[in-house]
């Protein structure tokens, strides 16, 4: 039998209404910030994310699902939503646009890692994304965003850290700073770490290896080294949050996975779910633009990961109810009441009521037991003398509560109960 792949879910009809609430929720919260949905395509050029995302990170080196189309264009599945919005405002020319650009988006993403519990290889995100403001109200504005939308859900053990990681012009002091620490340490590290080492020195910090983490914990901190301009954003951005009563934990530790971030980036963390504890993060990354051939422009946004969010919440007991099945159950004793039970479906179903008749010629016991099995709030058994008397018993399953109710009656009276 074909097997699903590695690394990928299916979300069965039973569990997809807690999908349905998180999705809900994240188009609630982006509208109350007045943010829009974006929808870009699931793969673009490679090129796009190895600029984008930065040829120095694990997932341009190693995680991307990369493939050559019939025509011989090198094509990779996104293995996120930052890269292919850029490009859409730059494509759409909606610098021209009010501004800020304020867009959501909610979208599979694709990374080739070693899956385990919250890590998969086909995930799924909730992103946000904010163009054309370089204050720190931004910032502010977008952390809250994720926040409301975490407080949303019910969720009240997950902890944000931020953090900042400079501009490029203090950032190059910082790069100085981490070669002469790791200089004596390079040839105990691994061969990733080496090649970091020349092209990008702060990429060494978000090393897997064991060893290589060790030897990391001593380096300098970016928040040592930042210039004027970006401590004060920092501190601006630090004041926003505790007067809107968002709480934080400054952690020097966050440089994030993504070459395109400048001054501050975040995650909201939650030990509830295991290993894979960052259920959301983003940043500010004022140069993404301007790297694929567009004007500056600055930018700030976040992403979270909806199977992480959905085992967090699990563990937080914030998962909604599980939806029932159809408001109505018509069951038929005969062929003429089988018959019957579908044109009163079908007016049902018009009137906004959720209607399911037998389409598998089964007894009415069975017809009952399939009814309970799924769900079902109102049960009602048409025959011979149902039909007769154009009425039928209506039972109420949640409260076993039965009543005589007109064919013509039934919508009004089903609506009366719910
Ligand atoms: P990221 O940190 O790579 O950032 O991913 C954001 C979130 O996606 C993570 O915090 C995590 O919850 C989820 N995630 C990432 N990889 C996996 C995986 N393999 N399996 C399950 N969940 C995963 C970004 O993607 C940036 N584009 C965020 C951003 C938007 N920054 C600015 N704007």
């Amino acid at each position: 039998m074909i097997q699903i792949p590695k690394g990928c879910k299916d979300v069965l009809p039973s569990q997809a209404y807690q999908w349905q609430y998180l999705e809900a929720k994240a188009r609630e919260i982006a509208g109350a910030y007045a943010f829009k949905e974006i929808r870009t395509p699931v793969f673009e050029h490679t090129e796009l994310f190895s600029r984008g995302v930065g040829d120095t990170t694990d997932i341009v080196n190693k995680e991307m699902y990369t493939f050559l189309d019939k025509g011989g264009r090198s094509v990779t599945l996104r293995p996120e939503g930052t890269a292919g919005v850029a490009r859409a405002f730059l494509e759409h020319g909606l610098a021209g646009s009010a501004l800020p650009f304020k867009a959501y988006y909610i979208i599979s993403a694709f990374r080739y890692e070693r899956p385990q519990a919250g890590r998969l290889r086909e995930f799924h995100q909730f992103g946000c994304e904010l163009y054309g403001a370089a204050g720190a109200a931004a910032d502010a504005e977008v952390i809250s965003l994720a926040d409301a939308f975490l407080k949303s859900l019910g969720l009240k053990k997950v902890e944000l850290r931020i953090n900042s990681i400079g501009c490029k012009h203090c950032r190059a002091r910082y790069h100085q700073a981490l070669k002469e620490y790791f200089a004596p340490h390079i040839g105990e590290m691994c061969e990733d770490c080496r090649a970091r080492f020349e092209k990008n020195p702060m990429r060494i910090l978000d090393c897997k290896v064991e060893g290589c983490k060790k030897i990391a914990q001593g380096a300098p901190r970016m928040l040592d080294y930042l210039c004027d301009d970006c401590r004060a954003h920092f501190e601006q951005v630090k004041s926003l949050l505790t007067e809107a009563g968002i709480a934080y934990t400054v952690d020097a530790s966050i440089v994030r996975g993504l070459d395109y971030y400048s001054r501050t980036v975040f995650e909201f963390v939650s030990d509830a779910a295991g290993a894979q504890g960052t259920v959301l993060g983003g940043g500010r990354y004022d140069t993404l633009l301007e790297q694929m051939d567009g004007k500056p422009v600055p930018a700030v946004g976040f992403a979270a990961g909806m199977e992480r969010l959905l085992l967090v919440m699990e563990a937080e007991n914030c998962m909604p109810p599980a939806d029932t099945g159809a408001m109505c159950y018509l069951a038929g004793m005969d062929a003429p009441s089988r018959e019957k039970a579908f044109l009163l479906a079908q007016k049902l179903r018009g009137e906004g009521i959720s209607c399911e008749t037998d389409l598998m010629d089964r007894s009415v016991k069975a017809q009952f037991k399939y009814a309970d099995k799924t769900g079902a709030r109102f049960v009602a058994v048409l025959g011979e003398r149902e039909l007769a008397e154009g009425a039928a018993e209506v039972k109420d399953l949640r409260t076993s509560a039965s009543e005589r109710v007109n064919f013509g009656e039934l919508a009004d009276y089903i609506k009366r109960r719910i």
